[in-house]
């Protein structure tokens, strides 16, 4: 392993240029809360229907998290799912990147309860980028790999939006569920090409100037004003159709790749509508688009790391096949990972 602290990063990890660090995933687990709500439970509490919601969102039911499952024990399990899915001791994870909307506290950052929970060492921190928070998250810890910096990461979203929702507005608060998935990277090495196996690229972006069509009015840990999601969702809905159709053509040309040649895409699952969309427009067959939104509904950081979860654990996803992972959400934030297995 040591020779791969002494190999220069591959500027951008795509250009063909001897061997080149690259981030594999080794392993990758998910966490959903027990209690499973359906529309029609949602439908005797708010002035909504499960026709409507299907119809105009696709999801069908969604986890809520009860009380002991906090952000930061929900990303712990999913954690250990990951790391017994590596195979990899405790003692491989450097860091330990987290992201949430929302955490169980201001500070510390969930990510170091995480570490306190497993008995890992290295270090810590949260990303906060909303719906796009796993993308940022696997950007920068792909960044700190190929550095040379630190050999093993888990990468974890954890979400429990069930907490910030006004459950009187149907406007919002059919659409998001709770739970957490993770992703153990190692380093590992590749020739530089789109050949490796690994994180091939990643992509991120953000516009601050929309972030009044996305946010939470309140603060975390103040129960006199505990804040709820607002959003104006025709907006978002307009926004995500544009930028995640940019983002995806940028993964592919950064990767001189065509669209025949992505295997497999893991959307963030936040309306089936724009991942039909974004499907169609890469030309892929829906039994190449991954979907948990019918099941878990949009649980933001935590949708991309529980969808490639289920799609991995059910044997679809395998090694040596090119998954394209893309998110939208509040900042606007928005951002690609293209990965090898
Ligand atoms: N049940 C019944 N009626 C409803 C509900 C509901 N749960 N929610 C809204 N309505 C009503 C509205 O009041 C409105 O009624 P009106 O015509 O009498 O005024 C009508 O339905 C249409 O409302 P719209 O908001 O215009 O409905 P739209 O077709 O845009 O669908 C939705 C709303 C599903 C939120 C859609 O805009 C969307 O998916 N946007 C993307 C937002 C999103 O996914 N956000 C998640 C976070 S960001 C992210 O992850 C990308």
């Amino acid at each position: 392993m040591d020779e791969l602290l002494a190999l220069a990063p591959a500027p951008g990890g795509t250009a063909s240029q001897g061997i080149v660090v690259r981030s594999k995933l080794a392993g990758i687990g998910g966490y959903l809360p027990e209690r499973v709500v359906t529309n029609a439970e949602l439908a005797a509490k708010v002035d909504t229907s499960d026709a409507w919601i299907r119809e105009r969102t696709g999801i069908q039911q969604r986890h809520i998290a009860a009380p002991h499952e906090t952000c930061a024990f929900m990303a712990t399990q999913a954690a250990r799912a990951a790391l017994a899915d590596a195979g990899a001791d405790v003692s491989e994870v450097d860091a330990i990147i987290l992201a949430t909307a929302t955490p169980d506290q201001a500070f510390p950052s969930t990510a170091v309860r995480v570490q306190a929970e497993l008995g890992a060492g290295g270090f810590g921190f949260d990303i906060s980028a909303a719906c796009s928070g796993f993308v940022y998250a696997l950007s920068m810890a792909d960044s700190l790999i190929r550095t040379g910096a630190v050999r093993g990461v888990l990468v974890i979203g954890s979400e429990v939006y069930s907490r910030i929702l006004d459950w009187t507005d149907r406007g919002t608060c059919v659409l998001f569920g709770d739970g957490a998935g993770a992703v153990f990277l190692r380093a590992g090495t590749g020739d530089g090409t789109g050949a490796d196996t690994g994180i091939l690229s990643t992509h991120l972006h953000a516009d601050g100037r929309m972030g009044d069509i996305l946010y939470v009015d309140g603060a975390v840990g103040r129960p006199d004003r505990p804040g709820h999601l607002v959003m104006q969702g025709r907006e978002v809905f307009r926004h995500a159709v544009t930028r995640l159709s940019e983002t995806v053509a940028e993964a592919l040309e950064a990767n001189n790749l065509p669209q025949s040649a992505i295997d497999w895409l893991v959307p963030h699952q936040a309306n089936l509508r724009i991942i039909d969309g974004i499907g169609r427009k890469l030309g892929l067959p829906p039994e190449r688009v991954v979907v948990t939104v019918d099941r878990h509904a949009n649980t933001s950081a935590a949708s991309i790391p529980l969808a490639l979860s289920e799609a991995w654990h059910d044997g679809r996803i395998r090694r040596g096949q090119i998954v394209l992972m893309e998110a939208l959400g509040g900042g606007l934030t928005w951002g690609s990972a293209l990965v090898r297995m």
